[in-house]
């Protein structure tokens, strides 16, 4: 069996103010008419049946959840208390599905991707599935870097190349999560390295030895959830022990410290809609380099985002600037700060 888990609880703050604690960015129409989640859901859907999609979540967003995706199972909405990083995420996930699915082949990945070519993307999958099954391992999907990105996880591939199905599949040597800008401006130019989509496919067993073996603190506090199933208490029972685990991402967590990780690099379009400059690589540009969207007049300007709530924005000779105006606020910063939007967010409640 395969079964997919979408990981859909992060804030998206580096999207604000569009994107808001009660309204994210995976459950907002960045592109397209469709919400991310909608769309990761329709694409996923062409692979397995939506009784073997979960997604897990935090509870401000189970109703969102709800109303966005009225067909996906009530019970495959996997409620987190609060939110502690993909870790957590992941290993409570396993051990539900493990309890419904037993040795299912679980595909991981985040809400809120953008894939172009669907079908490409559904290919590599069924791939990916067939590797982690053969080998019992790590599979993580790779994508040829751009530009040094700080942001991301780098996997670098030994070169070593094992094909499935005439698609290369490469062991890899290590995997780095969010390195400086020297480092990740050095794997740019080695040519072996990949950035991580920050999808990954492994069996069930195969994870829950890795969280035993790599974050044991994690492994027990899954095993006392696990002994409370089928109990009456068994919700309250893991909702308190939920709290009780380590803040962690799977990439510091698991995927720099596991070995024997494979990687399959990617030709499906791929963008992780990650802040406000993501739309210039998304969205159709204007004769200046300009992404505008909604009510606008713009003389002499270039290389802006630009997005109005219907009001209108008139600008008049700016360049690189990221102006976004919602109900209640307005954001103006520099693409270059695009990073750091949520650095405003906090400051905001530091004055509250
Ligand atoms: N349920 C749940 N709970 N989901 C979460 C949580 C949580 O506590 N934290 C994050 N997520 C979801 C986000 O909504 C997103 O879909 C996904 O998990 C990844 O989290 P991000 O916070 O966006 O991670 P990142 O972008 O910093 O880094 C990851 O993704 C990169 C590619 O986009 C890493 O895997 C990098 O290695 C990778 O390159
Ligand atoms: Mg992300």
């Amino acid at each position: 069996t395969i079964t997919c888990v979408i990981m859909a609880g992060g804030k998206g703050e580096r999207f604000w103010p569009k994107s808001r604690t009660n309204l994210p960015k995976q459950f907002l129409n960045i592109s397209g008419n469709k919400s991310m989640i909608q769309q990761s859901i329709e694409r996923l859907e062409l692979l397995i049946d939506i009784s073997k999609i979960f997604i897990v979540t935090n509870e401000l967003y189970a109703e969102l959840l709800k109303a966005q995706i009225p067909h996906l199972p009530h019970e495959n909405i996997i409620i987190e208390p609060v939110g502690r990083n993909t870790a957590p995420c992941i290993g409570l996930a396993s051990i539900l599905i493990e309890e419904r699915y037993p040795d299912s082949t679980m595909i991981v990945m985040p809400s809120d991707h953008i894939i172009q070519n669907d079908t490409g993307f559904i290919e590599i999958l069924k791939t990916a599935v067939k590797v982690a099954n053969d080998n019992g391992n790590i599979v993580t999907l790779g994508i040829e870097p751009a530009y040094p990105e700080t942001g991301y996880g780098y996997i670098e591939s030994t070169g070593v190349n094992e094909p499935v199905n005439d698609v290369n599949v490469y062991r890899v040597n290590k995997f780095v999560e969010k390195p400086d800008i020297e480092k990740a401006q050095a794997y740019l130019e080695s040519g072996n390295y990949y950035w991580n989509s920050g999808v990954f496919i492994w069996q069930t067993a195969v994870i829950r030895k890795y969280i035993k073996e790599l974050m044991p603190e994690m492994h027990d506090i899954l095993q006392t959830m696990k002994y409370a199933f089928g109990k009456s208490d068994q919700n309250e029972i893991i909702a308190t022990e939920f709290i009780k685990m380590p803040d962690q991402s799977i990439d510091y967590g698991i995927m720099e410290k596991a070995k024997d990780i494979f990687v399959i690099p990617c030709l499906f379009g791929w963008d992780d809609v990650g802040s406000w400059t993501a739309l210039e690589r998304i969205d159709e540009l204007d004769e200046n380099g300009n992404v505008i969207k909604g009510n606008i007049l713009n003389l002499d300007t270039k290389r802006c985002i630009i997005e109005s709530n219907g009001k209108l924005i008139a600008t008049l000779g700016i360049e690189d600037l990221i102006i976004v105006d919602t109900e209640d606020v307005t954001l103006i910063c520099t693409k270059e700060k695009a990073q750091e939007v949520k650095l405003l967010l906090k400051e905001l409640r530091m004055q509250k």
